[in-house]
């Protein structure tokens, strides 16, 4: 079977199910402090979850034990909440999935890196580096362009910024199935790979790294961790393609608390909109 292209009708399912993803992320940011520990971010995401008639998609599933991703520092993704402590100048991704409603439902599949408390140059250099390849992969997404497009535009800006993209785990399609066809690569050729077409609806979710591209999976066959144990960080939006663009199902209502606010955030126009809005709001 090839790639799956949703109508009108799935598309809105899908609407709601990123909604809640992204409000999930804006919820997070109003409860992150230092001190804190991943374990009450998973109680605080599941809860809110729970209570919007949707279910935490990473419960249980290929047997991971809690309800969202947090990934810290030199973890590049799929970290385990637990009793580690947030401590000031880590910098944090949370990385939400959300099936709604919780019989035959849709994924809504985002995440972004948060400051926790005062980060570092170095911090701020990869996490602003991530985020804005995620915003130049989006760009390239339209009817009749090229998967190879996308990789090749976060590539050639990672590496312009000294930094280097994650090649063992890649972006996806995302629907009635967590992770479905195609596979969206952070890396790559423009001019080559499929071609992408109106309806489809994949996540982009670049992993940029401070250091060296190489990862490491440690022992409970889930977190994974940047070989040379360099900072590294991650946005991700599921989007829906458009004759000349496309639409980011998981864009946010509003302002993501520590890591949109804050003044050195080099937001977009196109992933987040609302912080968008109010840096130019603030600027004029
Ligand atoms: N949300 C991750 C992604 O972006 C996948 C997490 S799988 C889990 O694809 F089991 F770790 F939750
Ligand atoms: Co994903
Ligand atoms: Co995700």
């Amino acid at each position: 079977m090839g790639v799956e292209v949703m109508n009108g009708r799935m598309l809105a399912a899908m609407r709601e199910s990123c909604q809640l993803a992204a409000r999930t992320l804006v919820m997070v940011g109003e409860h992150l402090q230092p001190g804190m520990t991943t374990e009450q971010l998973n109680t605080l995401v599941h809860e809110f979850i729970v209570s919007h008639d949707a279910y935490p998609a990473p419960l249980d599933y290929k047997g991971f034990p809690k309800s969202v991703c947090t990934s810290r520092n030199a973890v590049v993704c799929h970290g385990i909440p637990g009793d580690e402590v947030l401590e000031n100048g880590d910098i944090l991704n949370v990385d939400v999935t959300t099936y709604f409603p919780t019989k035959n439902g849709f994924h809504g599949d985002t995440s972004v890196t948060f400051y926790v408390g005062e980060p570092s140059d170095e911090a701020k250099h990869v996490v602003e580096t991530a985020r804005r390849c995620l915003e130049l992969g989006i760009a390239e997404v339209r009817h009749g362009a090229r998967i190879g497009d996308i990789g090749a535009a976060i590539q050639e800006y990672a590496h312009a910024r000294g930094c280097s993209v994650v090649e063992d785990y890649v972006g996806h399609g995302v629907g009635r199935e967590f992770h479905m066809k195609p596979q969206i690569p952070h890396y790559g050729k423009r001019g080559t790979g499929k071609r992408i077409r109106e309806g489809m609806v994949f996540t982009i979710e670049p992993m940029i790294n401070l250091g060296a591209k190489e990862t490491e999976l440690q022992d409970d066959e889930w977190t994974v961790l940047t070989a040379d144990r360099s900072l590294t960080a991650q946005f991700e939006h599921s989007i829906a393609v458009t004759r000349d663009g496309c639409e980011v199902l998981t864009a946010r209502p509003e302002v993501v608390r520590h890591c949109e606010d804050v003044a050195w955030a080099d937001v977009g126009p196109l992933s987040a909109p609302a912080a968008w809005a109010a840096r130019s709001a603030a600027a004029s």
